[in-house]
């Protein structure tokens, strides 16, 4: 019999690349193997994302463009799966009756048995419910090949930001064992990656009755053959000092933490419900760079929040001057139904955020451009990911920082070895350099 394949794109953060690699372990199970060409695919699921207005246009689009591969090919299997599915069943199952599977990011270990049972039951298969214990620790993603792997170690959020889905489209907070996360490191060391990144929409927000986020950072950290440890998105309410000084107690750390700043004005984070001040934002900064003085940091920034007005906007370009991130994510308010924000009056014009955006990504990459520029004849350790994007002759790799480098390779080089890298320029968010090594034997051979 002809190998069945599925085929799935994934939208949104890595959370959803993470579950889209569990999908693919149980569809593994079932016989099915992975494939990129959509067209040839016996299955195919899109991992969708209700984070911003745009997300899902592009989702909706999508999927009117697969219409017509389903109508060639009834047996295909079309599922919807992640934060859209979970928020938006009924329009996707009013407006879109060719979709056939539609399941929620607690419920994927269905998917055996819709495979198993499609025959039988040809109709529509929709199961959207919120668990409060789903953290599928006992399963191992199927990753492709890589430098990096992604690791979930908690789920769902309790925060309830006025303007976010997430908490209606996750549920509710809960933490994986330390032993499963540990299990999971371990396994995917032997298979080869280099880097681990924790997840969780809260990842320091993670408790079990064996420890909190800095005691599994702690214990993870001491896996052998773990070059790399990142994490993401940490809250800043939740950041201690404790925490802290366990990033830098392992060299295996990166000094990098994103650190989601939203907006700059003490009304305006209220309104959003961040549960910090400007100062107390401020002073975070403070304490961890007096703790780790080269840690880099970037954040998350939502310009026209309802009600912002010109001199809130102009607190938050403050606050992200004297931050000094060396990069950020930076978005319109985009309003989503069923928040509390999409419930205040005071919209502001499209145009108006529009104006703040641009101004506020002018000042962000002066910044950037400042912090990159500081590494210039500096020598910095960078991480080899991948060839560079001009050309095979180069890598492209990150620093401790998550700062991308470009250089020529080198002989003995190879992609997940961490080598020496001295900067000597720097453009838009990318540093450019020389291997040290390579260096030093040019300078031989020139003597
Ligand atoms: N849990 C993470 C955020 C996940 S969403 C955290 O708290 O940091 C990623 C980012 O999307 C958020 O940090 C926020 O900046 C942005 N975002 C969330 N909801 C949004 C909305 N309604 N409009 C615009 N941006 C939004
Ligand atoms: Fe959304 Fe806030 Fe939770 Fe982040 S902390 S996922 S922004 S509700
Ligand atoms: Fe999007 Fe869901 Fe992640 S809404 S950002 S995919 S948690």
């Amino acid at each position: 019999m002809e190998q069945k394949k599925y085929y799935i794109e994934t939208y949104g953060c890595q959370m959803n690349v993470y579950d889209s690699e569990l999908v693919g372990s149980m569809l593994n199970k079932c016989g099915y193997q992975i494939t990129d060409d959509i067209k040839s695919a016996d299955a195919i699921f899109l991992n969708t994302c209700a984070i911003r207005e745009k997300a899902e246009e592009t989702v909706h689009n999508k999927l009117d463009s697969l219409q017509s591969l389903k109508n060639n090919k009834p047996e295909l299997l079309l599922g919807v799966l992640g934060c859209m599915a979970q928020n938006l069943k009924d329009v996707i199952l009013d407006s879109k009756p060719y979709v056939d599977v539609v399941l929620g990011p607690d419920s994927y270990r269905r998917i055996p048995e819709i495979i198993t049972n499609r025959n039988e039951n040809m109709n529509h298969y929709v199961d959207t419910r919120l668990s409060k214990f789903e953290v599928y620790d006992d399963m191992f993603p199927s990753r492709r090949e890589g430098v990096n792997a992604w690791i979930s170690i908690m789920r769902g959020c309790d925060k309830f930001c006025t303007f976010c889905i997430v908490p209606f489209t996750r549920g509710r907070e809960r933490s994986r064992s330390i032993e499963g996360i540990k299990k999971e490191a371990v396994e995917a060391v032997r298979q080869g990656f280099v880097e681990i990144t924790l997840l969780g929409q809260n990842v320091n927000s993670y408790r079990t009755p064996e420890g909190d986020f800095s005691n599994l950072l702690d214990e993870i950290a001491q896996i052998e053959g773990i070059k790399r440890i990142r994490y993401t998105s940490p809250h800043p309410q939740d950041i201690d000092e404790n925490l802290v000084k366990v990033m830098a107690k392992h060299s295996n750390i990166c000094n990098n933490i994103h650190l989601p700043l939203q907006a700059g004005s003490d009304r305006i984070l209220k309104r959003m419900n961040r549960t910090y001040t400007k100062q107390e934002f401020l002073n975070l900064v403070k304490m961890i760079r007096s703790i780790i003085p080269d840690c880099e940091l970037s954040t998350d920034i939502i310009v026209g929040f309802p009600g912002e007005t010109e001199d809130e906007f102009k607190e938050t370009i403050e606050v992200v001057k004297a931050s000094l991130f060396n990069s950020a994510f930076m978005f319109k308010y985009s309003s989503r139904p069923g928040t509390k924000a999409s419930q205040y009056s005071d919209q502001i014009s499209e145009d108006e955020k529009q104006a703040r955006l641009e101004e506020l990504i002018n000042v962000q990459k002066e910044t950037t451009l400042l912090r990159n520029q500081r590494y210039i004849g500096q020598t910095v350790d960078v991480l080899i990911e991948k060839d560079s994007k001009r050309s095979e002759l180069q890598w492209s790799g990150r620093t401790e920082g998550n700062m991308w480098v470009v250089f020529d390779k080198s002989n003995c080089s190879s992609i997940k070895d961490i080598v020496k890298v001295k900067i000597n320029s720097t453009h838009g968010v990318t540093l450019f350099g020389e291997i040290v090594n390579s260096l030093e034997r040019k300078k031989n051979e020139a003597a």
